[in-house]
C-alpha cells in the first residue's frame, strides 16, 4: 500500500508538517510540553499523598489512611497514563525525580514537617485545585491551537473529572 506524503498546514501564518494522524508538529510539541508539566505536578502530588498516608496520626487515622491510599492509587494511574500520552506523541517522558520536581507547579512536602490530618486535607485541597487549573489551562491552549486534537482534550477532560470528584471529597472533609 502506498502511504500518503505528509501535508502541510498553516497555524498563525507559518507552515507546519502534519503527520498521518492529522496533528501538526507544533501541536504535538506543545502537547508534550504541557503533558510533561502535568506529569511533574501529578508525580509530586502522588508522593505527597503517599507520605501523608504513611505519617498521619490522629483520631481519624484509620479511615483517612485508607482514603488517602485510594487517592494515591488513582493519581499513580494518572502519572502512568500521562507519561504514556507523552510517548504516544513521540516525546520523551520525564524520567527523574529532579525533573518531576522542576516541572511540577505544586510544592513538595517540606522535609521534617508533619501537618495534622485536617491540615493535610487542606493542603491537598489546594494542590488538587491547582492541578485541575493546570489541566484546564492545558485544554484551553490545545483547543485554541487545534480544536480537533480530540485525543489530548478527551484525555485531559477525563482526568479533570476524576480529580474534581476527589476535590469534592477533600472539600467536604475540610
Ligand atoms: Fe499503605
Amino acid at each position: 500500500m502506498k502511504l500518503r506524503q505528509p501535508a502541510s498546514a498553516s497555524i498563525s501564518g507559518a507552515a507546519f508538517l502534519v503527520d498521518r494522524s492529522g496533528l501538526t508538529d507544533a501541536v504535538k510539541s506543545r502537547s508534550i510540553e504541557l503533558m510533561n508539566s502535568i506529569l511533574g505536578t501529578t508525580f509530586v502530588l502522588v508522593f505527597k499523598v503517599w507520605g501523608f498516608h504513611w505519617n498521619m496520626v490522629g483520631d481519624s487515622f484509620h479511615p483517612t489512611h485508607k482514603w488517602f491510599q485510594k487517592l494515591y492509587e488513582s493519581l499513580s494511574e494518572d502519572v502512568d497514563s500521562t507519561a504514556e500520552r507523552v510517548r504516544a506523541m513521540n516525546g520523551k517522558a520525564l524520567g527523574s525525580l529532579s525533573e518531576m520536581i522542576e516541572h511540577s507547579i505544586i510544592n513538595e512536602t517540606i522535609p521534617g514537617e508533619l501537618p495534622s490530618i485536617p491540615e493535610m486535607i487542606n493542603i491537598l485541597l489546594l494542590d488538587y485545585e491547582t492541578s485541575i487549573r493546570q489541566m484546564r489551562n492545558a485544554c484551553s491552549i490545545l483547543a485554541a491551537i487545534q480544536p480537533q486534537d480530540d485525543g489530548d482534550l478527551n484525555y485531559l477532560q477525563d482526568m479533570i473529572m476524576r480529580r474534581e470528584k476527589d476535590t469534592w471529597m477533600l472539600r467536604a472533609n475540610s
